[in-house]
């Protein structure tokens, strides 16, 4: 789809479907929708005068207007769009009907569409906020995977829209609606990327090949990358990540990028780290059937941290931006390690492996041994890391554990800036006491209480005094549509979140 800014009246574009708004308990439109009302010949106040549109968020009503029935008004279609109550409207609620209304002129098949930027009305947002969060959200919300599909055609035509035009009556605003539409395109491009490499099956997007797809968003960035072999990670003694790699066939890959946006300071940085299992059967400890295809997502951290990548090379925050995935299949062959194993990890610490499908924090262990002994001065790491965390939370909210209150907080709100909810979690040292071992300096496994407290306990082991904030992402990656702009699959969570991270700590 292609989205476009200009300036003009509403009531007199060339396309096929015009889109306007009405906040719940108006009666008399104005703006944008009350000129076309007007145009119309009054069409949408009768509508709300006899009770069919309500404005209710979400409500889209159709009123078709074709061939001459008015003067002077071309469009074929007016979509009335409800937002809701005035004084809960947000950006969230400006991606919800935005996707919704995307989605719309597909099953309508409209094929150009142009639209009043929802909320910088009488919504009272900022108008470049409120044309960010309208891309974003029709940007989000049309999405689909559906590359596999050969026979099953899809049931509406995936090219419409087309073109979806912003109109502003106000020209002084188009720098601003056009900035805000350029930012969401990085943002949605971004965590349309990470979906992608989300909903590939585990026999294609494997190690080797998530490799080759963040070799790519390096490349078009102009942005270093390097990639580490097993014997590459046998030398820095990461025993703990090549430890979960023994029993797949796929080889792993230790994919380190680097954007370079403050080169004079090496020391303001970021270390995004992802958990890449591009597929975890549970190694050993060999996971039940029910569900298992699910766990091609187990690198969901890893294509959040990648796609990131991807939006911050265009956007060019003042900072410098590490992204860590070690990547590898969790697979039980042959050679794989066992429980009650013994695994050294970078930096010389001895863990346990109680669990082989305790396996994303052995590799996160690993990755942030890497990051600290190359000067990490704040480290992010995301994972789809523990059953209960599902538990705990749900789709609702990604948690958030930490050692650093300022960090944390700055991670938070950029979540809730880019409606991807973050809640967070307590370190507390009742818990942390679970993960001692017999044998060894730490046991990967934490026992029956609090497993996403002991799991990110565990990491914090690693991440020592540096600041530290890891997300366990489990429910939030992939869902049943929890927001409007996400369809069910995979989500993209966190990975606009984490750009906007990158943005204020760049600013
Ligand atoms: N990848 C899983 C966690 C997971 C479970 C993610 C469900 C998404 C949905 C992780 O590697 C895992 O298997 N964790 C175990 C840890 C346990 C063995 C201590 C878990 O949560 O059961
Ligand atoms: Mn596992
Ligand atoms: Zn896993």
């Amino acid at each position: 789809m292609e989205l476009s800014v200009v300036t003009g009246d509403i009531t007199a574009q060339a396309v096929n479907a015009i889109v306007v708004n009405l906040f719940e308990g108006v009666d008399a439109p104005g703006g944008g929708t009350g000129a076309v009302d007007t145009a119309i010949g009054g069409a949408i106040s009768s509508l709300i005068a006899d009770g069919e549109i309500k404005g209710r968020r979400g409500e889209v009503t159709v009123i078709h207007t074709i061939g001459d029935t008015y003067a002077g008004f071309a469009p074929d279609r007016v979509l009335v769009v409800g937002l809701g109550k005035s004084k809960n409207f947000d950006m969230d609620g400006v991606r919800s009907v935005s996707a919704i209304v995307a989605r719309r002129l597909r099953t309508l098949n409209v094929e150009s569409a142009a639209t009043i930027v929802h909320g910088s009305g009488i919504g009272g947002l900022d108008p470049e906020v409120a044309a960010e969060a309208l891309a974003e959200g029709a940007i989000l919300g049309l999405y689909r995977f559906d590359k596999y599909r050969t026979s099953s055609k899809p049931k509406f035509d995936e090219t419409k829209p087309a073109t979806l035009v912003l109109v502003s009556n106000d020209s002084s605003k188009i720098p601003a609606l056009e900035a805000g539409v350029a930012r969401a395109q990085a943002f949605a491009g971004a965590s349309i990327s990470a979906r992608d490499m989300v909903s590939e099956p585990a026999n294609v997007l494997h190690p080797t090949k998530l490799a080759e797809i963040a070799t790519g968003i390096a490349s078009e960035g102009g942005m270093a990358i390097e990639v580490l072999e097993k014997a590459d990670c046998e030398a820095l003694e990461m025993g703990a990540y090549v430890g979960v790699s023994l029993g797949s066939h796929q080889p792993l890959k230790f994919i380190h990028m680097t954007y370079e946006g403050d080169a004079g300071n090496p020391d303001n940085n970021l270390w995004i780290i992802g958990k890449g299992i591009t597929f975890d059967s549970g190694g050993i400890s060999l996971k039940g059937g029910a569900g298992m295809g699910a766990m091609k997502g187990d690198m969901s951290g890893g294509a959040a941290a990648i796609a990131s990548m991807q939006a911050i090379a265009t956007l060019k925050p003042v900072l410098n931006v590490h992204m860590v995935c070690a990547a590898t299949e969790n697979m039980p062959g042959g050679g794989a390690q066992r429980p009650g194993d013994v695994v050294i990890a970078m930096g010389g610490k001895s863990i346990e492996v109680d669990n082989t499908d305790a396996e994303g924090r052995l590799t996160l262990a690993d990755a942030i041994g890497f990051a600290k002994s190359n000067g990490a001065k704040r480290i992010v790491d995301i994972a789809t890391l523990t059953g209960a965390m599902v538990v705990a939370l749900g789709m609702g909210h990604s948690g958030a554990f930490s050692n650093d209150d300022e960090l944390v907080d700055q991670m938070i709100a950029a979540g809730h800036t880019r409606g991807e909810p973050i809640w967070r979690m307590p370190l507390d040292p009742i818990t942390k006491k679970q993960n001692r071992s017999d044998i060894a300096d730490l046991k990967n496994t934490g026992g029956r209480g609090a497993g996403s407290i002991t799991a990110a306990h565990f990491i914090g082991e690693f991440a020592g005094d540096t600041p530290w904030v890891h997300l366990d992402i489990a429910a939030t990656n992939m869902g049943r549509s929890v927001h409007d702009w996400e369809p069910t699959g995979a989500t993209g969570v966190p990975t606009r979140a984490l750009i906007q991270l990158a943005m204020d700590l760049g600013s």
